[in-house]
């Protein structure tokens, strides 16, 4: 495995390897990037994952800063799960001079995470869009936790009829359901115990709309309420579409997400629901 830190270097790696699964993150990696490692190496002969903590899709009272940066562990994980290059640009390698043009995602993209962290998946997507074009592999994989995420990538891709097809991963948990995500390292030890109440309130809504429950938006709201009364401070919980529009009573597939903050660390999860 090897260690990448320029544009040039990766663009010389990449004149001699033609079949490349990517994998882009923030590093401080986990279980479920590693997962997502494993799905890549199904895919092409060679995979590439990147570490950047893009500075475009963090507003400015977010958590650019403090956002773990771990690189020397992280390589060591990736060599394990058999990455051939980690691909480590710094921000003045991306940036040498200030983004100018960037990604305008469409109007869903202002909505659920997108409502709360304005200007985020233009972020996303802007650097999606920058990693691709230096990586240029044939195959992405992403994560489902991030469902937003992914949509908006996909929507990107089809878009702009890139030659790259988009695969979802699922999301990993710990035991007790939390989804794995960097910022779980942000809890303290009370937070941690009462961090796996956002599943149980996923999974709660689940089983009541599989048993028939059909007033959505009674379920949010009383869901938003149960999380409320138990600490936290709810962004939102939405039941939508695969696509995230708004679902019909005959909607068969479902996703329900939720974005809440214990103390000062925003969690995010859903689940998918066919019925
Ligand atoms: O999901 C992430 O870690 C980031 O949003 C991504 C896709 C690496 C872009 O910075």
């Amino acid at each position: 495995m090897q260690i990448i830190h320029s544009i040039e270097a990766l663009r010389a790696w990449r004149a001699h390897h033609n079949d490349v699964a990517f994998v882009p993150t923030m590093g401080n990696l986990h279980a479920g990037h590693l997962a997502l490692v494993a799905q890549a190496r199904h895919c092409a002969k060679q995979v590439v994952v990147s570490i950047f903590v893009n500075p475009l899709q963090f507003g400015a009272h977010e958590d650019y800063s403090r956002y773990p940066r771990t690189l020397p562990q992280d390589a060591e994980l990736l060599h394990s799960a058999g990455a051939d290059i980690v691909f480590a640009p710094t921000v003045d390698e991306l940036f040498p001079v200030p983004q100018s043009f960037h990604i305008e995602p469409p109007p869903f993209a202002n909505e659920l995470c997108g409502a709360f962290r304005p200007g985020h998946f233009r972020g996303v997507a802007t650097i999606v869009m920058k990693l691709f074009n230096i990586a240029q592999p044939k195959t992405a994989v992403f994560g489902k936790k991030d469902y937003q995420q992914l949509a908006i990538i996909r929507g990107m891709v089809a878009d702009f009829a890139m030659p790259i097809e988009i695969v979802a991963g699922d999301t990993m948990r710990a035991g007790d359901g939390l989804a794995l995500s960097s910022r779980n390292g942000f809890l303290n030890e009370s937070e941690r115990r009462a961090a796996p109440q956002l599943y149980q309130v996923l999974t709660d809504l689940k089983a009541q709309i599989l048993n028939g429950a059909k007033d959505f938006s009674r379920l949010e709201r009383s869901a938003q309420d149960h999380l409320t009364a138990q600490g936290w401070r709810v962004d939102y919980v939405a039941i939508r579409t695969p696509e995230l529009t708004l679902p019909g009573i005959g909607s068969r597939q479902l996703v329900i997400l939720a974005a809440a903050h214990l103390g000062q660390t925003r969690l995010i999860d859903n689940i998918e629901i066919e019925r």
